[in-house]
């Protein structure tokens, strides 16, 4: 199959320029700038970009390519584009210079092509790109020629077409060049001639391999299954791969949604037909442990270790029966990594749970097969291994769930509120057709009485705050400005059904200041 490798000088897009690719059809795979020729000439590239990095190619140690790298893409025709530290490389090795600018040239900017050449059909003459570099091309090596130019940047994009060779010093990858999309299409549809032959069927089926390959024919896995996206494709892929060798750990805390163990076991269990599925009830160790502690700080930490202990213990006991579990799985998407910058291979970090680990002595080594997607691929992914959309599409769910939604201390009685307070939101959200719009949607407890008036009598009960924020990536987000009907539809249903609740505020903040969740 045709495939573009991306060589991996450590810039923060790589893993996005991969994705770009992907998304035209064609299968992408990034490897170490270093990788040896056996390994590429095995992988048959049709074409390599050479990604950027935060290194300066005249720095001591900065990251190069190996020698002879041209004359092996060259001679087996291989086109190259290079990116940021890509573009100064390249002309770096061919003899060219490279400079330090006084400031630092950050944002989008105005390209000026020069050369109308394949890279930029289709584009205007003056096109937004987005930059960021603080070293640029001031001189080029023989043979290359300027393609376009910026204000600041007189050699913005360069090729050397008897070598197969291009470079843009701009990052058509990212959101901010919007036209980006354009150059890398031209590049790979037009300039490489790759085929788009690569699509998710592939990506599963090879991933398949892979695990199989990785964990062989005896070896066993465990997992810890939330329900959310990315442990329930985890699971059903190595499911897939290695059936009843794979161990589903679903821990009840107590604090899930409204009828979700049951909603997920139904899914696992009975329509996937997982045999090692194992459901562990701690809902009373849970609660009993979270009573009366008020701090949100001491509820995260209380569910995290009392998670992790649960985990453990159950694993000890399988490993009894199954002393050949020698995996553990985790549902690391690509953006996880990016936060936590998880690197370390022993130690394991339970995801849904945030930075704790299991201790060393378990020896498990650990299987990421999601590890360098991104999201919405993983969503497609589920949906290609036949997950219910309902579940593939459901909005984040923290790992401590619902105790970071009582405000104070949390009771079973404020937990039964809050369950049919939030399922009444979220029926009336997805019935308005909303819910695939909104980032969340959630009921919020919060411990204050106030007076009320339900047909003759008196009342004194909660407050139930409903929280809808629209966002991209919950780094920043803003309160969803809904239909005034539809809030009261919802505002009415919860006085009226929710015994307890007594009145429904609407919470406006955004992100920053607010957080998304209370706690
Ligand atoms: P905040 O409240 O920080 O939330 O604005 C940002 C996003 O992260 C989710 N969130 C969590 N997810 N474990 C998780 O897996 C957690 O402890 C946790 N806390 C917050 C939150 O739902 C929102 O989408």
């Amino acid at each position: 199959m045709d495939n573009i490798i991306i060589l991996d000088f450590g810039g923060q897009y790589c893993h996005l320029i991969a994705r770009r690719i992907r998304e035209l059809g064609i299968y992408s795979e990034i490897l170490p700038y270093n990788v040896n020729f056996e390994k590429l000439k095995k992988k048959n590239p049709k074409a390599i970009i050479l990604s950027g990095g935060p290194n300066s190619v005249y720095a001591e140690d900065s990251p190069l390519l190996q020698k002879d790298f041209f004359e092996f893409t060259t001679k087996n025709n291989i086109y190259i584009l290079g990116i940021c530290y890509g573009h100064h490389l390249i002309v770096h090795l061919f003899g060219g210079k490279i400079e330090l600018r006084d400031k630092k040239e950050y944002g989008k900017v105005s390209l000026h092509i020069i050369e109308p050449t394949k890279l930029f059909e289709g584009l205007e003459k003056n096109e937004t790109v987005w930059m960021s570099h603080g070293d640029q091309v001031v001189r080029l090596p023989e043979g290359f020629n300027i393609l376009a130019k910026t204000e600041n940047c007189p050699i913005a994009a360069y090729c050397n077409f008897d070598k197969k060779i291009y470079g843009v010093q701009f990052h058509p990858e990212v959101a901010h060049t919007p036209n980006g999309n354009i150059i890398l299409k031209n590049f790979a549809l037009k300039i490489a001639q790759c085929k788009k032959e690569w699509r998710l069927k592939d990506w599963i089926n090879r991933s398949i391999e892979l695990i199989r390959k990785q964990i062989g024919p005896n070896n066993r896995v465990i997992l810890g299954l939330s329900g959310g996206v990315d442990s329930s494709v985890t699971a059903v892929l190595l499911h897939k791969a290695i059936g009843n060798r794979l161990h589903s750990i679903f821990v009840n805390n107590g604090v899930l949604r409204k009828n979700e163990e049951i909603d997920v076991q139904k899914i696992f269990k009975t329509k996937l037909k997982f045999k090692n599925f194992h459901y562990i009830d701690a809902e009373d160790l849970f609660l009993g442990r979270l009573k009366e502690i008020e701090d949100p700080e001491e509820k995260r930490k209380i569910i995290g270790h009392t998670f992790i202990e649960i985990f453990e213990k159950k694993t000890i006991e399988l490993e009894k029966d199954y002393p050949n579990i020698k995996y553990l799985a985790q549902g690391t998407i690509y953006p996880d990594r990016v936060e936590t910058a998880v690197t370390g291979k022993t130690t394991a970090k339970i995801k849904s749970h945030h930075n704790l680990t299991l201790p060393d002595d378990m020896k498990l080594e650990i299987i990421e097969p999601l590890k360098d997607l991104y999201k919405d691929e993983v969503r497609k992914i589920g949906l290609e291994l036949g997950l219910p959309t309902d579940l593939i599409n459901r909005h984040p769910f923290p790992g401590p769930g619902l105790a970071v939604r009582i405000i104070g201390p949390i009771n079973k009685e404020r937990l039964d509120i809050l369950k049919e307070a939030d399922q009444i939101l979220l029926e009336e959200i997805k019935k308005a057709g909303m819910y695939d719009n909104l980032w969340q949607a959630f009921c919020v407890f919060l411990p204050l009485k106030t007076v009320g008036i339900m047909g003759d009598y008196r009342t004194y009960d909660y407050i139930c705050s409903i929280r809808i924020v629209e966002s991209l990536d919950a780094m920043t987000a803003n309160f969803a400005k809904l239909d005034w009907e539809l809030l009261e539809k919802i505002g009415t249903r919860i006085v009226n059904e929710v015994k307890g609740i007594n009145r429904v505020v609407y919470d406006i903040s955004n992100k920053p200041p607010s957080t998304i969740e209370y706690e």
